[in-house]
């Protein structure tokens, strides 16, 4: 029979390529996903890959009896990868109880279930945020934890607080805890991808949404930093390679092959590469100009961040392995594909 993982947020960006791997690898999938973020036509997506329909319920992860009653509907569900979250950064100042309650009790009613229903390991998605403008670079998982410069940023360094308090206590279950860097991409079946809601805020919608015309213009947030050609530095990962690290994870949880019982890696490719880079590198895969202008520093960013992923490399047996150039072209492809289905 197969081991059965319960995905949350299995129909949002990361969520749904992880999917698509675990059930590649011969997991049996149940996703649970409120869309407030992402759309049910994922699911079609997946099966379109696959070959294999995930179970869905549209559910909300704060809501303890239905998160209940979905455990008990699945029994048997051996793993959790929670990926439901709120995530926009800008968003979170704006509105800080919706972000620490979204984030909070999601996991809060997933750690307090599991024990009830014999679930043995939850991996959790986290974020090179925590480590803020690390002091050394590349930045490995020793690294201080900075002040979070976000509500957003701050939940996630509280929730792996509240994940290693919990495990500490004797619970019978263990984590592993990712810190993605920046997730860029799409599938390369071009059958789901990122689906950004409204004015994008991060990097790589922006520029695909402005190589088709949906933007006019994309800004470049300074380029007077300390860094070779002084615009902002990061560590931009695969969507697919990152998925990838997530089957390991699982596999490694319920193998009984962890050696703590909260583990944490970094999920990066090691490499830095600024924002012109960036554009530089789009224009030549997709071969579109890219209307872009130097303006001011973006409040709240890090100058430079990339991982030193030799830990992942070596405990977990995975290296990010698609180059940019191919990353970013499945991103474009993807916002062709969202220009084909009329939707962007
Ligand atoms: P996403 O918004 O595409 O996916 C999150 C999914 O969770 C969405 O489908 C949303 O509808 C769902 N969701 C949110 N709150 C929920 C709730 N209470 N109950 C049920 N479903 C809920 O985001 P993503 O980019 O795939 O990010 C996944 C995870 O990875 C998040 O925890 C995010 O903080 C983390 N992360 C993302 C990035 C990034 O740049 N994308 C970087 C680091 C960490
Ligand atoms: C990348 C670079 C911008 C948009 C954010 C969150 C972080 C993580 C990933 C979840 C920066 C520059 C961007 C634009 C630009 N998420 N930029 N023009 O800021 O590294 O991280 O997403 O955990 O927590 O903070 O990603 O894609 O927003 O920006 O010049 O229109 O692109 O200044 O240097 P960031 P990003």
């Amino acid at each position: 029979m197969k081991t059965k993982i319960l995905v949350t947020g299995g129909t949002g960006y990361i969520g749904s390529h992880t999917v698509v791997e675990l059930q590649n690898a011969g997991y049996d999938v149940v996703i649970v996903d409120n869309l407030s973020n992402s759309s049910a036509d994922v699911v079609d997506g997946i099966e379109r890959i696959t070959g294999i329909r995930p179970a869905f319920e549209k559910l909300d992860c704060n809501d303890f009896e239905g998160m209940k009653a979905m455990f008990a509907k699945y029994e048997g569900i051996k793993g959790i990868i929670h990926f439901a979250a709120s995530k926009a950064v800008g968003e979170s100042v704006q509105k800080p109880l919706l972000y620490y309650r979204n984030n909070f009790v999601s996991l809060l009613n997933l750690l307090e279930l599991m024990p009830q229903f014999g679930v043995e390991g939850i991996v959790f998605s986290s974020s090179c945020t925590v480590y803020g403008q690390p002091d050394i670079l590349p930045v490995t998982e020793n690294a201080p934890i900075k002040p979070a410069m976000s509500p957003y940023g701050n939940t996630k360094q509280v929730c792996e607080e509240i994940i290693k308090d919990t495990i500490y206590s004797g619970v019978p279950y263990k984590s592993i805890i990712l810190r993605y860097f920046n997730p860029i991409g799409a599938h390369p079946s071009v059958e789901i991808g990122e689906l950004p809601n409204g004015v994008p805020q991060n990097l790589i919608p922006f520029v695909t949404q402005t190589a088709i015309g949906v933007r006019e213009k994309l800004s470049v947030y300074g380029d007077d930093y300390n860094t070779p050609d002084g615009s902002c530095i990061r560590d931009y990962i695969n969507v697919v390679d990152l998925s990838k690290a997530h089957v390991i994870a699982v596999d490694r949880m319920l193998q009984g092959k962890t050696k703590q019982d909260v583990e944490i890696f970094n999920l990066g490719t090691g490499r830095g590469l600024s924002v012109l880079e960036i554009l530089k590198t789009f224009e030549q895969v997709s071969g579109v100009k890219l209307n872009y202008q130097v303006v001011g520093r973006r409040d709240g960013d890090i100058e430079q961040v990339w991982a030193n992923p030799d830990w992942a490399n070596n405990e977990l047996g995975w290296t990010a392995k698609e180059t940019v150039e191919d990353t970013l072209l499945s991103a474009w492809k993807w916002q062709l594909k969202l220009r084909e289905k009329g939707i962007m």
